[in-house]
């Protein structure tokens, strides 16, 4: 059998390949980022043919640095941004528009409506989600209703639906010449549109956004020994490889960091962060503003369930500061600054840009900075921001433990702000316990690249894999009771000041 396992990682921000080994251990990789588009104020959009021409590019890039062909790649994984939505024509390629991005809010209209007759407490119970502007449905139905053509052309069976992991997939087994239209339960358990229990379509809530079924991709487990098909675009990997995995970018982390076992989570810090408790096969219903979500299906093995909060604004702050605040020159230098001060001075920033995801949901939400006094300085606001990283999750903590009755003894974290050395020893005070973070930090990569090689026999099983997890790093915590309670009070607070915001 080959030697490595390789796995595309389309996320917000970049596109990336990586290519690991049998240890988990990662050989090479490349990495793109493609342009946000933000046409008007809380609108975000991809171009999906800049996001399928980048695919390429990061795949062959990473290939050729590492020396291999396709005869080295024993399975293909692919890991995504979720809930972003891409509408397409099956017979040219093309989009019908922009991929509307998980952070667009132009579906807040659609949202509230599902809960003013009674159509979100079905989406809830059947769906496992509150409504919101984050999840696809809506974004399906806006397409629907506001591009020409696209509905016409969906009761055709023309325009298809797709996220990003099944456009990549319809575009590498072939595009236009037979491409694959298929998808997995983790990404599909995010778009409002599947049953939970039954892992398909539902057509009640297809209904609730007029969206015909034949638009949809068909849902696969997350690790497929039948394959997605064979990844063959000519002169990319110079030959055909088997795609085996595909899940959603916080579920394939949760799988990297091997969180196999009911009651395991970890914490991942992007432009978002994203937290994840195994709840194994049960579906627990969250009465604290958790989603309910697949966490992976393995073949015809059960499919396991996580808990999940999901907050909206975390390392997307750190870049606030840097590109609209300029008070950084890069990401990095948020931890310089934020260490010229002692604490925040008082100062509590909310950013509730894109309103308040977990555990609130709430879409009438602003973002604040309190707090100020003369005294302030740009340093104390890079504190109070890596701070607000840390409380955000300390809220999703809380409600995870109010909902599962697990509390953790240790956080597993990864994500860029991970190499933030404050941030982390913030998060650990926070919560009162310590943070872990792994050797191996390209955890979703890695969760995709493990999905894909399980298929493949080239794990053999969890276990397996669970031998490659090391800890690399732990924060313990420092601050006294006391400084934890009056510090998470005083956020509490701040929360409360950006509610009813956007009337
Ligand atoms: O739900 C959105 C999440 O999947 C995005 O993750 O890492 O691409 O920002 P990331």
């Amino acid at each position: 059998m080959a030697d490595f396992v390789g796995a595309v990682d389309q996320g917000t921000t970049s596109t990336r390949f990586m290519i690991f080994d049998h240890g988990g251990n990662e050989v090479a990789r490349h990495q793109l980022e493609h342009e946000q588009i933000l046409p008007q104020a809380g609108w975000v959009e991809h171009n999906p043919a800049e996001i399928w021409e980048r695919t390429v590019t990061v795949v062959r890039t990473a290939m050729q640095k590492a020396n291999l062909g396709a005869k080295d790649l024993a399975a293909l994984g692919i890991t995504n941004q979720r809930e972003t939505a891409v509408v397409w024509d099956r017979r040219s390629g093309r989009p019908y528009y922009n991929a509307i991005v998980w952070q667009d809010t132009r579906t807040d209209r659609i949202a509230s409506a599902l809960d003013r007759d009674g159509r979100g407490d079905v989406i809830r119970r059947k769906a496992g989600l509150p409504p919101a502007t984050y999840f696809s449905g809506g974004k399906i139905q806006w397409i629907l209703e506001n591009v020409d053509g696209v509905r016409e052309a969906a009761e055709r069976g023309d325009a298809i639906f797709g996220n990003t992991d099944s456009w990549v997939l319809w575009n590498m087994t072939g595009g236009v010449d037979g491409g694959n239209h298929l998808t997995d339960v983790t990404n599909a358990s995010r778009t409002m549109l599947m049953n939970l229990e039954t892992l398909d379509w539902d057509d009640e809530l297809l209904g609730f956004f007029n969206i015909p079924r034949q638009m949809l991709p068909e849902i696969r487990p997350s690790s497929d020994p039948n394959t997605y098909g064979v990844a063959r675009w000519p002169g990319t990997l110079g030959g055909e490889v088997p795609l085996t995995g595909d899940l959603g970018d916080q579920q394939a982390a949760t799988v990297g960091q091997v969180c196999f076992a009911p009651g395991e989570a970890k914490n991942t810090y992007g432009t978002g962060n994203f937290m994840l408790l195994n709840t194994g096969t049960e579906l627990v219903r969250s009465e604290n503003g958790l989603l309910t979500t697949v966490c992976y299906k393995f073949g015809d093995a059960a499919p396991i369930y996580a808990l999940e909060g999901s907050i909206a604004v975390t390392g997307s702050a750190v870049q606030w500061l840097r590109d609209q605040l300029h008070i950084i020159n890069d990401a990095s230098e948020s931890e310089r600054l934020a260490s010229e001060v002692p604490d925040s001075g008082g100062v509590y920033f909310v950013p509730a840009f894109s309103g308040l995801f977990a555990p609130y949901w709430r879409s009438d939400a602003r973002g604040a900075i309190v707090g100020l006094s003369r005294f302030n300085t740009s340093a104390h606001i890079a504190r109070a921001t890596l701070e607000s990283i840390c409380y955000q999750s300390r809220d999703v903590v809380d409600a995870m433990a109010q909902d599962s009755g697990v509390t953790l003894d240790v956080l597993k974290v990864d994500g860029g702000i991970t190499a933030n050395n404050l941030a982390m020893q913030i998060q650990a005070d926070v919560l009162g316990v310590p943070v872990s973070q792994p050797v191996v930090a390209e955890t979703t990569a890695l969760g995709a690249a493990y999905a894909a090689g399980l298929a493949v026999g080239f794990w053999k099983n969890t276990d397996e894999l669970r031998e490659n997890w090391n800890e690399a790093k732990r924060w313990q915590p420092q601050w006294s009771e006391e400084q934890r309670s009056l510090g998470y009070a005083k956020w509490k607070k701040a929360v409360e000041r950006t509610l009813n915001w956007v009337d």
